[in-house]
């Protein structure tokens, strides 16, 4: 009999997970079938329990649910604690276990095209969110000691950059600010959801600002390059998109729940097939 695993959300039926999970365990000769459940914020409770019953032996978690779920897991790997979020959960012999490869995948991705090591760089991070607080917690913990935030609400960015256990120096600016101040950055990483389709004309600031040897990153996936990358290319710098995040973080969940590492190639090249696009 082989192993069930998932993902939870609300709304669901357009995630490419079960696309690049199924894929792996087919490429690793391992029998697992990932599913994707529909999963509405008032019934979590009871669909964790029955995910547990039923013997499920691991599943991502995805809007809305990231944080909400905590309460219905038996415990938070340190992760999951830095974060203040789940979006993956091992099924340990009946107890859930939450942990989060969110901050950790995008890292690992960011860092594949990066000219030095991360902690010599100065980053800047648009937004205060939930995702925002997983990239600078995670940052943060492996030893990047030069990140300020921006964010439309200034307070949020404040708020964050106290409630981060690894360090203070971070400075909190407006949108305004930041703009007139991007030559200062070497990473610039944008974490909300402006410019996330259907609103694909929006963009959190303008980087024509930014130095020429800046890396630009969005977390955003739909559209590949959003407007704040196609100016970011048009600068000539170097830019960054949402897929990498995306396919690190769920290959953490894979190598979580089986002990195996799934090819990374396979995961990005069905994501950009399904997205209709090409690298980038
Ligand atoms: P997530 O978990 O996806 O990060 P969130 O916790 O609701 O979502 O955070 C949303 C982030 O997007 C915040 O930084 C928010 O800015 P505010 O703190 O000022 O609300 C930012 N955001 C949302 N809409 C925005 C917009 N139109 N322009 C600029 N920032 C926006």
């Amino acid at each position: 009999m082989g192993n069930l695993y998932g993902v939870i959300g609300c709304p669901i039926k357009h995630s490419m997970s079960p696309d690049i999970h199924n894929d792996a365990f087919k490429e690793k000769h391992l029998n697992g079938y990932y599913h994707a459940f529909h999963v509405e914020p008032e019934r979590l409770k009871e669909s964790v329990q029955a995910l547990k019953i039923l013997g499920v032996k691991g599943f991502n978690v995805t809007i809305p649910h990231k944080i909400s779920i905590i309460p219905y897991l038996d415990e938070l790997d340190e992760t999951a604690k830095i974060a203040g979020a789940v979006n993956t959960v091992i099924n340990v012999e009946g107890r859930l276990i939450g942990h989060n490869t969110d901050g950790n995948g995008y890292v690992r991705s960011l860092t594949k095209i990066l000219q030095k090591p991360i902690q010599e760089q100065k980053i800047l991070i648009i937004g205060a969110g939930g995702a925002a607080r997983g990239i600078y917690f995670t940052l943060a913990h492996q030893g990047c000691s030069e990140i300020d935030l921006c964010n439309r609400t200034v307070s949020k960015a404040e708020k964050l950059i106290n409630e981060c256990p690894f360090g203070h120096t971070s400075k909190a600016l407006s949108l305004e600010q930041a703009e007139q101040q991007l030559e200062n950055y070497d990473v610039i990483i944008h974490t909300t959801a402006v410019g996330m389709h259907p609103n694909v004309e929006q963009k959190p600031l303008s980087v024509k600002h930014a130095k020429r040897t800046a890396v630009v990153s969005d977390i955003v996936y739909n559209p590949i390059k959003t407007s704040l990358l196609q100016e970011a290319e048009e600068q000539g710098l170097t830019i960054h998109n949402g897929v990498g995040m995306f396919v690190h973080q769920a290959a953490l969940a894979f190598t979580l729940w089986t002990g195996i590492e799934p090819s990374i190639e396979r995961m990005t090249a069905i994501v950009y097939d399904k997205l209709g696009g090409t690298s980038c």
